[in-house]
């Protein structure tokens, strides 16, 4: 009921001559308590709605209280606005390379609240000013493979090679002479280790993914998953949200990613403090 509507029952009751006037006394007196009750409600969620936007992200994170409670809105937030794309479970999608939120691989920084909050804010190739757009995995079969950097194409069994080189670091089953050859191309003429790293673990300051462990943005990591990426190009999107969602919305959805990826310390599924 609408506390117009409250109120109207509350003076009708009051007013009723049938009614007595104890009972209409004890409803106003009800009625006075729940109205108190609201506005400290009210009072203490607009403190901490202060608190979360001024505190520093990380600090807010660490503050058990402000995570309960940023996290509990920001799952609202997080249904609305990244579930589409993320999953409702966060668990991301590899059939169109949506990263996995919930887990401690993280393609850019180290999944620090301010971290989140830079993708949630401007996003990734989102076309913002501000956004992450540092890299981009060439199409190693295309006449030119990337518009910003000097490489050549890659033959077919040039990429068949490169792959098995990938596979073998992985511990997966893979021809020896072909990644040894793979190996030589991804430290030289593919230019793989400029933005992967040397040792292919890849480089979250740039979100080149590591190549060499047990997690695919973008398929299972089978052969054709792999050979794929190298052959066509990656270029995945995340958008941004500065300017559609108040600070308040985004620091609550960013905290609520951080909660499902940090199980181990206060999380929205567990009971509050
Ligand atoms: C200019 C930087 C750059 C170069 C050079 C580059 N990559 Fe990438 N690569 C990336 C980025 C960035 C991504 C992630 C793409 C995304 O997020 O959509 C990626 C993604 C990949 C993936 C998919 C990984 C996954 O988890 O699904 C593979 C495989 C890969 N690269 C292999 C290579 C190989 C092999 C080479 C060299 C032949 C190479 N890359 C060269 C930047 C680069
Ligand atoms: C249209 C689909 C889409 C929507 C909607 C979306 N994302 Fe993303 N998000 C992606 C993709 C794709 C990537 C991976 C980009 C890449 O390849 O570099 C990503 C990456 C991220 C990352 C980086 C993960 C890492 O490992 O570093 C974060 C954090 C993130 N998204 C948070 C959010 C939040 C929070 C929302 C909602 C406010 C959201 N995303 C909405 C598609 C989406």
């Amino acid at each position: 009921m609408s506390p117009r509507g409250t109120a109207n029952l509350v003076r009708r009751l009051w007013m009723t001559r049938a009614t007595s006037r104890p009972l209409g006394g004890l409803l106003l007196l009800g009625a006075s308590i729940a109205f108190v009750w609201a506005a400290v409600g009210l009072a203490a969620s607009s403190r901490l709605e202060a608190q979360l936007v001024r505190s520093d992200p990380d600090a807010a994170a660490a503050n058990a209280r402000l995570l309960y409670f940023a996290a509990a809105r920001g799952a609202g937030v997080f249904k609305a606005e990244c579930a589409s794309c993320h999953g409702a479970d966060g668990k991301g999608n590899t059939a169109r390379g949506v990263p996995d939120l919930t887990d401690a691989d993280w393609l850019y920084g180290s999944g620090k609240v301010r971290d989140i909050e830079k993708v949630a804010y401007y996003g990734i190739r989102a076309h913002n000013p501000r956004n992450w757009n540092l890299a981009v995995m060439p199409g190693f079969a295309r006449p030119v493979p990337s518009a910003s950097e000097q490489l050549a194409p890659l033959s077919p069994g040039d990429i068949a090679a490169v792959t098995a080189f990938l596979q073998s670091r992985g511990g997966q089953p893979a021809g020896l002479a072909a990644a040894e050859a793979g190996r030589r191309i991804f430290a030289g003429k593919g230019g793989c280790y400029d933005c992967h790293a040397n040792d292919a673990k890849g480089d979250p300051a740039i979100g080149a993914p590591n190549l060499v462990d047990k997690i695919w943005l973008y398929g299972d990591g089978s052969r054709q998953a792999i050979f794929d990426s190298i052959a066509y190009g990656r270029q995945g999107v995340c958008p941004a949200r500065a300017g559609r969602l108040s600070a308040l919305r985004l620091r609550e959805v960013s905290l609520y990613v951080f909660a499902l990826s940090h199980r181990s310390g206060p999380h929205p599924d567990k009971s509050p403090p």
